[in-house]
Protein backbone atom coordinates (compact mmCIF):
# COMPACT_ATOMS: atom_id res chain seq x y z
CA UNK A 1 0.00 0.00 0.00
CA UNK A 2 2.82 2.03 0.83
CA UNK A 3 5.36 2.71 -1.71
CA UNK A 4 8.55 2.40 -1.05
CA UNK A 5 10.97 6.16 -1.25
CA UNK A 6 14.37 5.94 -1.49
CA UNK A 7 15.74 9.72 -0.96
CA UNK A 8 19.50 11.14 -1.35
CA UNK A 9 20.74 14.09 0.49
CA UNK A 10 23.77 15.64 -0.89
CA UNK A 11 24.21 17.78 1.70
CA UNK A 12 26.52 20.71 1.25
CA UNK A 13 29.10 18.29 -1.46
CA UNK A 14 29.73 18.48 -4.81
CA UNK A 15 30.62 20.89 -7.99
CA UNK A 16 29.86 21.13 -11.67
CA UNK A 17 31.65 18.55 -13.07
CA UNK A 18 31.23 15.84 -9.79
CA UNK A 19 27.44 17.03 -9.78
CA UNK A 20 27.38 16.08 -13.94
CA UNK A 21 29.17 12.41 -13.42
CA UNK A 22 26.47 11.46 -10.55
CA UNK A 23 23.72 12.58 -12.72
CA UNK A 24 24.93 10.75 -15.51
CA UNK A 25 25.32 7.85 -13.82
CA UNK A 26 21.94 8.02 -11.61
CA UNK A 27 20.16 8.36 -15.30
CA UNK A 28 20.46 4.71 -15.13
CA UNK A 29 19.04 3.70 -11.63
CA UNK A 30 15.90 0.78 -12.59
CA UNK A 31 14.08 1.02 -8.97
CA UNK A 32 10.43 0.14 -8.10
CA UNK A 33 10.94 2.52 -5.44
CA UNK A 34 10.41 6.00 -5.85
CA UNK A 35 13.37 7.72 -5.52
CA UNK A 36 14.28 12.01 -5.05
CA UNK A 37 17.68 14.00 -4.81
CA UNK A 38 18.24 16.70 -2.59
CA UNK A 39 21.31 18.98 -4.18
CA UNK A 40 22.99 22.08 -2.74
CA UNK A 41 20.17 24.60 -3.63
CA UNK A 42 22.44 26.40 -6.29
CA UNK A 43 22.68 23.29 -8.29
CA UNK A 44 18.48 22.31 -8.33
CA UNK A 45 18.21 23.72 -12.39
CA UNK A 46 20.96 22.20 -13.42
CA UNK A 47 19.88 18.54 -11.43
CA UNK A 48 16.50 19.12 -12.61
CA UNK A 49 17.39 19.31 -16.43
CA UNK A 50 20.12 16.80 -16.25
CA UNK A 51 17.39 13.90 -14.37
CA UNK A 52 14.43 15.00 -16.91
CA UNK A 53 12.83 12.27 -17.77
CA UNK A 54 14.39 9.54 -15.90
CA UNK A 55 11.56 9.15 -13.14
CA UNK A 56 13.73 10.52 -10.18
CA UNK A 57 12.24 13.84 -8.74
CA UNK A 58 14.14 16.55 -6.91
CA UNK A 59 13.73 18.13 -3.30
CA UNK A 60 15.55 21.01 -1.13
CA UNK A 61 17.85 20.30 1.81
CA UNK A 62 16.10 23.40 3.53
CA UNK A 63 12.90 25.91 3.15
CA UNK A 64 12.57 29.12 4.71
CA UNK A 65 9.36 29.70 6.79
CA UNK A 66 8.60 32.78 5.42
CA UNK A 67 6.86 33.23 1.61
CA UNK A 68 8.78 36.31 0.32
CA UNK A 69 10.17 39.79 1.40
CA UNK A 70 13.14 40.98 3.21
CA UNK A 71 14.78 37.20 4.39
CA UNK A 72 18.41 38.04 2.92
CA UNK A 73 19.67 34.77 2.36
CA UNK A 74 16.23 32.63 2.16
CA UNK A 75 14.93 30.78 -0.39
CA UNK A 76 10.66 29.88 -0.24
CA UNK A 77 8.66 27.16 -1.37
CA UNK A 78 7.50 28.57 -3.97
CA UNK A 79 10.29 29.61 -5.50
CA UNK A 80 11.95 25.65 -4.92
CA UNK A 81 8.42 24.64 -6.43
CA UNK A 82 8.71 27.12 -9.73
CA UNK A 83 12.29 25.43 -10.15
CA UNK A 84 11.13 22.02 -10.24
CA UNK A 85 10.98 20.42 -6.77
CA UNK A 86 8.93 18.44 -5.59
CA UNK A 87 10.14 17.85 -1.53
CA UNK A 88 11.51 19.68 0.75
CA UNK A 89 13.73 18.59 3.99
CA UNK A 90 12.68 20.38 7.06
CA UNK A 91 14.60 19.72 10.72
CA UNK A 92 17.45 17.85 9.61
CA UNK A 93 19.64 16.91 12.99
CA UNK A 94 22.14 18.93 11.42
CA UNK A 95 19.72 22.29 11.00
CA UNK A 96 18.27 21.26 14.36
CA UNK A 97 22.02 21.28 15.77
CA UNK A 98 24.41 23.58 14.00
CA UNK A 99 21.69 26.27 13.50
CA UNK A 100 19.36 26.50 16.03
CA UNK A 101 16.20 25.53 14.72
CA UNK A 102 13.63 24.72 17.40
CA UNK A 103 10.67 22.35 16.96
CA UNK A 104 8.22 25.62 16.18
CA UNK A 105 11.01 26.51 13.53
CA UNK A 106 10.37 23.43 11.94
CA UNK A 107 6.86 23.26 12.33
CA UNK A 108 6.74 26.74 10.54
CA UNK A 109 9.09 25.69 7.81
CA UNK A 110 6.96 22.30 7.66
CA UNK A 111 4.11 24.33 6.73
CA UNK A 112 5.94 27.05 4.19
CA UNK A 113 6.77 23.95 2.47
CA UNK A 114 3.35 23.01 2.23
CA UNK A 115 1.64 26.09 1.37
CA UNK A 116 4.40 26.21 -1.20
CA UNK A 117 3.32 23.17 -2.92
CA UNK A 118 6.46 20.83 -1.82
CA UNK A 119 6.21 17.74 -0.21
CA UNK A 120 8.00 17.99 3.25
CA UNK A 121 10.18 15.15 4.58
CA UNK A 122 9.85 15.92 8.08
CA UNK A 123 13.15 14.68 10.08
CA UNK A 124 13.54 13.50 13.71
CA UNK A 125 15.91 11.71 15.73
CA UNK A 126 17.39 11.69 19.54
CA UNK A 127 20.90 11.95 20.50
CA UNK A 128 22.89 9.22 22.11
CA UNK A 129 22.82 11.01 25.54
CA UNK A 130 18.43 10.95 24.98
CA UNK A 131 18.83 7.27 23.75
CA UNK A 132 20.94 6.53 26.29
CA UNK A 133 18.07 8.02 29.27
CA UNK A 134 15.57 6.46 27.67
CA UNK A 135 14.00 9.15 26.16
CA UNK A 136 13.99 8.29 22.38
CA UNK A 137 10.23 7.84 22.07
CA UNK A 138 8.71 11.21 24.24
CA UNK A 139 11.64 13.49 22.26
CA UNK A 140 10.47 11.51 18.59
CA UNK A 141 6.84 12.11 20.08
CA UNK A 142 7.10 16.08 21.00
CA UNK A 143 9.30 16.41 17.46
CA UNK A 144 6.26 15.47 15.60
CA UNK A 145 3.79 16.74 17.83
CA UNK A 146 5.14 20.81 17.56
CA UNK A 147 4.14 19.66 13.77
CA UNK A 148 0.80 18.74 14.09
CA UNK A 149 0.13 21.25 16.60
CA UNK A 150 1.07 23.69 13.29
CA UNK A 151 0.00 21.91 10.19
CA UNK A 152 -2.80 19.42 12.11
CA UNK A 153 -2.59 15.66 11.79
CA UNK A 154 -3.73 15.11 8.05
CA UNK A 155 -0.85 17.45 7.10
CA UNK A 156 1.67 15.75 8.55
CA UNK A 157 0.12 12.25 7.42
CA UNK A 158 0.08 13.77 3.93
CA UNK A 159 4.35 14.33 4.45
CA UNK A 160 7.35 12.44 4.78
CA UNK A 161 8.83 11.12 7.55
CA UNK A 162 12.20 10.11 8.28
CA UNK A 163 13.67 8.85 11.61
CA UNK A 164 17.06 9.65 11.82
CA UNK A 165 18.53 8.65 14.87
CA UNK A 166 21.47 11.41 15.40
CA UNK A 167 23.89 9.16 16.97
CA UNK A 168 23.82 7.38 13.50
CA UNK A 169 24.25 9.79 10.92
CA UNK A 170 28.04 9.92 9.31
CA UNK A 171 28.98 8.06 11.91
CA UNK A 172 28.78 4.36 10.46
CA UNK A 173 26.80 3.62 13.29
CA UNK A 174 23.54 2.36 11.87
CA UNK A 175 20.23 1.77 13.97
CA UNK A 176 19.95 -2.21 14.45
CA UNK A 177 16.91 -3.13 12.10
CA UNK A 178 14.69 -3.98 15.01
CA UNK A 179 15.80 -0.08 16.95
CA UNK A 180 14.16 1.13 14.04
CA UNK A 181 11.45 -0.65 13.93
CA UNK A 182 10.25 0.25 17.66
CA UNK A 183 10.55 3.62 16.49
CA UNK A 184 9.19 3.30 13.20
CA UNK A 185 5.72 1.51 14.43
CA UNK A 186 5.50 4.17 17.64
CA UNK A 187 5.39 7.16 15.18
CA UNK A 188 3.01 4.96 13.11
CA UNK A 189 0.81 5.05 16.12
CA UNK A 190 1.06 8.19 17.33
CA UNK A 191 -0.09 9.25 13.65
CA UNK A 192 -3.29 6.93 14.01
CA UNK A 193 -5.54 5.44 11.54
CA UNK A 194 -4.38 7.79 8.79
CA UNK A 195 -0.88 6.96 9.36
CA UNK A 196 -1.09 3.43 7.74
CA UNK A 197 -0.41 5.55 4.17
CA UNK A 198 2.44 7.62 5.63
CA UNK A 199 5.77 7.06 4.34
CA UNK A 200 8.40 6.64 7.33
CA UNK A 201 11.87 6.57 6.26
CA UNK A 202 15.40 5.21 8.26
CA UNK A 203 18.56 7.51 8.00
CA UNK A 204 21.73 7.31 9.16
CA UNK A 205 24.79 5.85 7.99
CA UNK A 206 22.53 3.87 5.08
CA UNK A 207 24.47 1.91 2.54
CA UNK A 208 23.61 -1.06 0.68
CA UNK A 209 25.03 -3.73 3.13
CA UNK A 210 22.77 -3.01 5.58
CA UNK A 211 19.50 -1.68 3.48
CA UNK A 212 17.68 -4.54 3.03
CA UNK A 213 17.82 -5.63 6.53
CA UNK A 214 16.02 -1.94 7.03
CA UNK A 215 13.77 -2.46 4.48
CA UNK A 216 12.59 -5.81 6.00
CA UNK A 217 10.89 -3.66 8.70
CA UNK A 218 7.03 -3.78 8.50
CA UNK A 219 6.92 0.46 9.15
CA UNK A 220 10.40 0.87 7.26
CA UNK A 221 9.41 2.52 3.74
CA UNK A 222 12.56 2.98 2.61
CA UNK A 223 15.64 5.98 3.22
CA UNK A 224 16.99 8.98 3.52
CA UNK A 225 20.65 8.48 2.62
CA UNK A 226 23.68 10.93 2.93
CA UNK A 227 26.96 10.00 2.47
CA UNK A 228 26.07 6.81 0.39
CA UNK A 229 23.93 9.01 -2.07
CA UNK A 230 27.31 10.51 -3.73
CA UNK A 231 28.44 7.20 -4.72
CA UNK A 232 26.52 6.31 -7.36
CA UNK A 233 27.20 3.04 -7.31
CA UNK A 234 25.87 2.48 -3.28
CA UNK A 235 23.10 4.67 -4.10
CA UNK A 236 21.74 2.76 -7.39
CA UNK A 237 22.50 -0.54 -5.48
CA UNK A 238 20.05 1.16 -2.16
CA UNK A 239 17.02 1.72 -4.45
CA UNK A 240 17.00 -1.61 -6.50
CA UNK A 241 16.75 -3.22 -2.85
CA UNK A 242 13.86 -0.69 -1.94
P1 LIG B 1 24.39 9.60 6.45
O1 LIG B 1 23.42 10.85 6.53
O2 LIG B 1 23.71 8.57 5.55
O3 LIG B 1 25.66 10.12 5.88
O4 LIG B 1 24.55 9.07 7.83
C1 LIG B 1 22.01 10.72 6.59
C2 LIG B 1 21.36 12.08 6.67
O5 LIG B 1 21.91 12.95 7.35
O6 LIG B 1 20.31 12.33 6.07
Amino acid sequence: MRHPLVAGNWKMNGNHESIAALIASLLEIRSDADVVIFPPYVYLPLVVAGIEGAGISVGAQNVSEQHSGAFTGEVSGQMLREVGCRYAIVGHSERRSIYGETNQQVAEKFTAAQAGGLIPVLCVGETLEQREQGETLAIIAAQIDAVIKGSGLGAVCEAVIAYEPVWAIGTGKTASAEQAQVVHQAIRQQLGDSGAKTRILYGGSVKAANASELFMQPDVDGALVGGASLDAKEFKEICKLA
